[in-house]
C-alpha cells in the first residue's frame, strides 16, 4: 500500500495551455529515407508505461521482490509495478536529481528489491560515475536495473546497444515526448514478446493525432488573477491509476509513430531544442522568484524540458491562468526524500520541443517575468 500526495485544481478552472506541451508532427522534421537502424532487440509498445511493464515483469518484480524507484517520479513510472502486485519502495535524490548512492546502498543492502529504475531526467543523463556506481551496486545485490529513457531517446539509443536480453538490463524510452507522433514506448534488454497489431482505424487516427498535437490554442483573454487556489489531497492505493490501461499492455506501438521515429532528422530536433533550451535560459535569467535547474547543458545533450525550479509555489495558480503549457509532478507517493517533496510543488517542467516557434518562447517568457520578477 502507497501513501500518495496529490494538488487537485479542479477548483481552479485552469485554461488549456495556449503553447503545445509536446511536438506535433511538421513535414519539414522528416525525410524520405530512413535513419539508421535502432540497436537490436528493441519492442515497441504503446507507451512507455507499458514497455515498463513488460521490463518489471522480466525482472520479477511482484513475484520475486520490490521496485526500488526514485523518489521524484510520475505516477506512470508506478503503476506498471501495481500492475504487477509488486511493492515498491523509493530511494532519495539530490539536488540534480542523482541518487543519493549512500541511501540507495542502504536500501539495496536490506533485501528484497528485484528491479531498480534509474531516470535520465529532462534528457540530461546520469552522470558516467553515477551510472557505473548504480550498476556495480545492482550486480552485487543480483538486483536487475531499469534504465528509464522516457525523456532522453538519444541516451536510449546509446543505452540500448549495450543491453542484451537475458543480462537483467532493460532500457525503456517514450518516442512520443520527442518525436511528432501519437504514441509509442520502446523496451530493449527483454525477451521479445507477442504484441497485437494495431486496427488500420487506429493508424489513421494515430496520424490524426500526431498531426493536431502541435497546434496552439488561443491564450486565455482574462487577467491572470494572483490567489492561490487547488488542494493537497492524500490517498492509499494498492492498484494502477486509470492512466494505466492493462488491455493495451500487450498491443504494438503504431506502425505510423515508427515510420515517423525512423524518418525524422535526428540531428534538426536535437539542434531545435538545446537552442530553444538555452533560449529559455536568457529569458528566464536574473527573475527574482525561479531559476532554472540547469542553467546549461552537457555537451551534445537533447533536452527533452526545461526544468524552472520555483522559489515558492505561490505564484504556480497565477502561471497556469496565463495559459502557460506548465507541467509538473504533483502527485507523489510519499517518502523520505525532501527534494522530491519541495520538487512536488516547485519544480516546473516547460516545453523546449522543436515545434516552439520565436514568438511563442518570447510570449511565455513575458508571462513569466510578468509573474515571477
Ligand atoms: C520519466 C518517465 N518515465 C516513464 C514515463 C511513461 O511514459 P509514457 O507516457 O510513454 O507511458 C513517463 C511519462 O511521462 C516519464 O516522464
Amino acid at each position: 500500500m502507497l501513501e500518495f500526495v496529490r494538488f487537485d485544481p479542479s477548483a481552479c478552472h485552469f485554461p488549456p495551455p495556449a503553447v503545445p506541451v509536446l511536438p506535433g508532427l511538421r513535414l519539414g522534421d522528416l525525410r524520405l529515407l530512413a535513419g539508421p537502424a535502432w540497436p537490436a532487440h528493441g519492442q515497441h509498445f504503446v507507451r512507455g508505461r507499458y514497455a515498463l511493464a513488460a521490463a518489471y515483469a522480466a525482472a520479477g518484480v511482484g513475484a520475486r521482490g520490490a521496485l526500488l524507484a526514485p523518489a521524484y517520479h510520475c505516477r506512470t513510472m508506478l503503476d506498471p509495478a501495481l500492475a504487477l502486485d509488486g511493492a515498491i519502495r523509493f530511494y532519495p535524490l539530490d539536488g540534480d536529481l542523482g541518487p543519493d548512492l549512500d541511501a540507495l546502498a542502504a536500501r539495496l543492502q536490506e533485501g528484497g528489491v528485484a528491479a531498480l529504475l534509474l531516470t535520465h531526467y529532462f534528457g540530461v543523463p546520469q552522470a558516467p560515475a553515477t551510472l557505473e556506481a548504480v550498476q556495480a551496486l545492482c550486480r552485487r545485490h543480483g538486483v536487475a536495473l531499469v534504465e528509464d529513457c522516457a525523456h532522453a531517446w538519444p541516451v536510449a539509443l546509446q543505452r540500448a546497444a549495450l543491453c542484451q536480453p537475458g543480462s537483467g538490463h532493460y532500457v525503456v524510452a517514450s518516442p512520443s515526448k520527442y518525436f511528432g507522433c501519437a504514441d509509442g514506448g520502446m523496451l530493449w534488454g527483454a525477451a521479445p514478446q507477442a504484441l497485437a497489431p494495431r486496427g488500420w482505424l487506429q493508424e489513421v487516427r494515430g496520424w490524426r493525432d500526431a498531426w493536431r498535437r502541435g497546434r496552439p490554442s488561443a491564450p486565455p483573454v482574462q487577467a491572470a488573477a494572483q490567489h492561490a487556489c487547488g488542494t493537497d489531497v492524500r490517498s492509499r492505493e494498492r492498484a494502477p491509476s486509470h492512466q494505466y490501461q492493462p488491455a493495451l499492455a500487450a498491443s504494438s506501438g503504431l506502425a505510423g509513430s515508427r515510420w515517423i521515429m525512423r524518418h525524422s532528422r535526428l540531428e534538426r530536433l536535437a539542434g531545435q531544442r538545446r537552442q530553444h533550451y538555452a533560449t529559455w535560459s536568457a529569458l528566464v535569467a536574473g527573475l527574482a522568484r525561479a531559476r532554472p535547474l540547469w542553467p546549461s547543458l552537457p555537451d551534445g545533450c537533447a533536452p527533452y524540458m526545461f526544468p524552472l525550479l520555483l522559489a515558492d509555489d505561490s505564484r504556480f495558480a497565477a502561471l497556469k491562468r496565463a495559459g502557460l503549457p506548465i507541467w509538473r509532478w504533483d502527485e507523489l507517493a510519499s517518502s523520505d526524500c525532501a527534494v522530491s517533496a519541495r520538487y512536488r510543488r516547485e519544480l516546473l517542467h516547460l516545453p523546449c520541443h522543436q515545434g516552439l516557434e520565436a514568438d511563442q518562447l518570447e510570449w511565455m517568457g513575458s508571462q513569466l517575468r510578468r509573474v515571477l520578477a
